[in-house]
């Protein structure tokens, strides 16, 4: 029997695992910078936390939930996404009778039961941010900001940042009336999916990727005509903060997003590659006012935005912005036969003092020894044979420019400290 991934799962090795990392470290050091501090939160909740949260008018609920009865008979799902999660660890460790706003940072993967395509897959990585306890406007602009800069520190050049405002409760309420109104009278023109949403939440029209359906979605009633004067100034404040720091930004009346937590605020970051790829939306968020309540906190609004680790590696790989391997510092060639004593004295000594090291025992040519050094990126090749061993004198081989020394066994640690000082920062004596 032949076992592969399943379908939209995939393996994350080698400089691809690197670079998940280093997304996952720089973000996770901005956030710090922000003064986030970071949850792990378990990956299984009870199917009703998103139920409840996520919204039984979501894809993500109706469709996409890896849902399931453990042995106990419980309703259990693999999360869809973080938020939901956050909250529910907020509230249940009380945190929001402390210092608020409680601000979280937070990676891992979530599943979705989605159509595997570029970009999309049922097992994919979530990095995010929320900000919960606090309904200051500028809370939003925190979360817009960082999503925004950490993308420039990853080096992404053409992100587009597109936002909306959904109104508060009653000025969504209004609206939505009104797209019922709108929507009914063309519903036998539109694609099933939009009967459907019509029927559960008519916001939902209006994201709508059918190419037929758009003129009809292009002429409907825009949310800017239903604002309450409070929503409309919040969403006026949020866009004059961007404007003075200089964050580009387009608004997009269509963007509704997919998940029914959603108050005021809404964003998302899309990439275009200058290639002409559309990698989608890569990033996403916005704010919520009911779900703390929702989930049984105290009644205060939160904010946030998550990424997809998946999407942001491939505009990495696409454009030539993958960091690179450290590779190791020493690697050891035996020559002949060296007594493994030694052997283990010397890449045990070397790594006790913070040097990374690997060792060929397996391949026996001198220069297929070699070449495996070159593919681990080694910096220093130690060359061990007997007469090394008789004199206690090493041969030091620098990788990159070739150059040779003999070093004699005790000075070695010094010597690979003054040649490594420059790329390492070692926490040794
Ligand atoms: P979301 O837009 O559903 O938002 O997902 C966030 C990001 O996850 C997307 O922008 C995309 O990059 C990535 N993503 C979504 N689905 C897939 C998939 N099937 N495969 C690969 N990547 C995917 C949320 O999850 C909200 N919790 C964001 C949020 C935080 N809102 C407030 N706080």
């Amino acid at each position: 029997m032949e076992y592969t991934v399943l379908k939209g799962t995939h393996d994350i090795i080698n400089n691809e695992a690197y670079n998940y990392s280093y997304i996952e470290n720089l973000l996770s050091n901005i956030a710090k910078i922000y003064n986030f501090k970071e949850f792990r939160i378990p990956i299984i909740e009870k199917t009703s936390l998103f139920v409840r949260s996520v919204g039984e008018s979501s894809d993500v609920v109706r469709k996409e939930m890896y849902s399931f009865l453990d042995k106990g008979e419980r309703e259990i799902t693999l999360r869809p996404e973080f938020t939901a999660g956050i909250i529910r660890s907020i509230v249940n460790n009380k945190l929001l009778f402390n210092d608020v706003p409680v601000k979280a940072f937070y990676c891992g993967p979530v599943f979705r039961y989605e159509r595997p395509q570029l970009g999309r897959y049922r097992q994919f990585n979530q990095f995010g941010i929320e900000i919960v306890g606090s309904n200051s406007y500028l809370r939003d602009v925190e979360c817009i900001v960082f999503g925004y800069n950490a993308l420039k520190m990853l080096g992404f050049k053409d992100v587009r940042l597109v936002i909306n405002t959904l109104g508060d409760a009653n000025s969504r309420k209004l609206y939505k009336e009104k797209l019922v109104e709108y929507f009914s009278k063309h519903i036998d023109e539109m694609c099933a999916d939009c009967h459907e949403r019509l029927e559960i939440n008519p916001l939902r029209i209006l994201d709508c990727k059918n190419e037929d359906d758009q003129h009809i979605i292009f002429n409907a009633p825009k949310i800017s005509d239903f604002l309450s004067k409070e929503s409309n100034e919040r969403f006026q404040n949020i866009l004059n903060c961007l404007d003075i720091l200089g964050v580009e930004y387009t608004v997009d009346e269509k963007l509704v997003r997919g998940l029914d937590y959603y108050s005021e605020t809404v964003f998302e970051y899309h990439y275009t590659s200058e290639k002409g790829i559309n990698y989608g939306a890569i990033g996403g968020g916005g704010f919520y006012n009911n779900l703390v309540k929702e989930i049984g906190g105290p009644d205060v609004s939160g904010v946030g935005l998550s990424f997809g680790i998946e999407r942001l590696f491939n505009i990495l790989k696409d454009n030539n912005l993958l960091a690179k391997d450290d590779g190791l510092d020493v690697y050891i060639i035996p020559i002949g036969n060296i007594s493994n004593q030694y052997l283990s004295v010397l890449f045990t000594t070397i790594r006790d003092y913070g040097f990374s090291c690997d060792i060929n025992l397996e391949s026996s040519s001198f220069s297929s020894s070699f070449k495996k050094a070159e593919r681990n990126n080694a910096k220093f090749a130690i060359i061990v044979g007997e007469e090394e061993i008789n004199t206690h004198i090493l041969t030091v081989k620098n990788i990159e420019t070739k150059e040779q020394f003999k070093v004699v066994e005790n000075d070695l640690i010094s010597f690979l400290d003054k040649n490594l000082e420059e790329d390492n920062d070692h926490c040794h004596e």
